[in-house]
């Protein structure tokens, strides 16, 4: 970790800004801070029965029906859902680009419909938002466009200069303040984008698709980057990504938004490790591999004399799959077919293909199963395939 910056402590946050340097790793976790009394912990958002109706001459769509939900603080807090399931709509209730139609959203326990114009104003602050096409100014340089907040928000130019520095240096872009976004790439205009969402100093930051319009190493970067920010200004990240890996990899908790509608929602490893609902399985449908083509072809459904039993057996949670003991309960031969194996948040998540000789004899299941992991019988194959 770099040295401390002196003065630069981001008031509201949990942690002083020091040094940070992006895509470090081995970051220090920064502990999330007891709630004061009965209020939340600064960075919470709670929806309550939160419904959205758009009306237009077209008709009606409704975009949010019943949301009960709670995100918190600290937290990298994802939200999937097919295109149209409502997660726009969701995370711009956070902020109130986006009014409900019915129910309340309240930010650190306080309802924000109530907020009178100075009330609002003074929320957006504590919310930075990230776009998925930057929405920076073409005319501004990256310093201009990351001082807007600042400048309308009638902040002395003596308190703008440094604070601007020091985003800019959070990001990795001190030596790019007077260039102007035209000049830099994509993942160069993303970082000024949240470099301008933070400026601010918020509590929350909201993200929509704030990846999709880069490519794959760029996108790691930046997401690399918003984990940073989360672990060392202890900032709540709600973000909305159609890439299921970017949730597995730095989400902390995902809710799964189908026709406006909750439909699942938890710690990442166990919505990842056993999706229960078919809008689940269908969107982590890219995580999860098919049974090879080759072996597809090869599979019995009977067994033939001396053929190998085809085993999946998945893991949704439990310890890392113990290999030798495997082949001990097995009692014959174990061939791994094809694995994918993940690890989120401590747990081991994924499904392996095993071919278990014909020797193993019956009660196959029940000895393996009694090593975690749920198994299912896919089928026989040739002893040597
Ligand atoms: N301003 C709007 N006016 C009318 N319909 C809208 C508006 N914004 C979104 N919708 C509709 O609401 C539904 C949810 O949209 P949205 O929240 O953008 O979903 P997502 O972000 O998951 O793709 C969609 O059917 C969409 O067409
Ligand atoms: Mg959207």
């Amino acid at each position: 970790m770099g040295k401390p910056v002196s003065g630069l402590a981001f008031q509201g946050l949990r942690a002083p800004l020091s040094g940070m340097v992006q895509g470090t790793s081995g970051a220090r976790v920064v502990p999330v801070a007891p709630a004061a009394g009965a209020r939340a912990a600064a960075g919470t958002v709670r929806f309550e029965a939160v419904s959205k109706t758009y009306r237009s001459a077209a008709g009606e769509v409704r975009a949010l029906d019943r949301v009960d939900l709670e995100v918190p603080a600290g937290a990298i807090f994802g939200i999937i859902g097919r295109s149209g399931a409502g997660k726009s709509s969701l995370l711009r209730t956070i902020n109130r680009l986006e009014e409900p139609t019915s129910g309340r959203v309240l930010i650190d326990g306080e309802p924000i419909a109530a907020l009178d114009e100075n009330g609002l104003v003074s929320l957006r602050r504590r919310i930075g938002m990230v776009f998925q096409h930057f929405n920076l100014l073409s005319a501004k340089t990256v310093r201009g466009n990351v001082a807007l907040p600042l400048t309308v928000a009638g902040v002395p130019r003596s308190e703008i200069g440094p604070r601007v520095d020091e985003v800019l240096r959070l990001v990795g872009l001190e030596a790019k303040a007077e260039t102007y976004p035209s000049r830099l790439s994509g993942g160069q205009k993303q970082r000024v984008g949240i470099a301008r969402a933070l400026v601010s100093r918020p509590e929350i930051l909201l993200c929509d698709e704030a990846t999709s319009a880069l490519d794959p190493e760029t996108s790691l970067s930046i997401l690399n980057l918003l984990r940073d920010i989360n672990r060392r200004l202890g900032i709540t990240i709600v973000l909305i990504t159609h890439e299921m890996s970017v949730i597995r990899d730095i989400c902390s908790d995902v809710v799964v938004l189908e026709g406006g509608r909750v439909t699942e929602m938890g710690p990442v490893w166990r919505v990842f490790g056993s999706p229960e609902h078919p809008a689940t399985q269908a969107l982590l449908e890219p995580l999860t591999r098919g049974l090879p083509d080759d072996l597809a072809a090869a599979l019995h459904a009977q067994p033939a004399p001396g053929a190998a039993t085809v085993l999946q057996i998945t893991y949704s949670g439990q310890g890392a799959p113990d290999l030798s003991a495997l082949a001990a309960a097995a009692g014959a031969p174990v061939r791994l077919l094809q694995a994918g194996i993940e690890r989120i948040q401590g747990h081991a998540v994924g499904r392996m293909l095993i071919a278990v000789a014909a020797e193993a004899g019956p009660d196959l299941e029940v000895r393996l199963r009694a090593l975690g992991g749920s198994i299912e019988r896919i089928g026989y194959v040739p002893s040597d395939d």
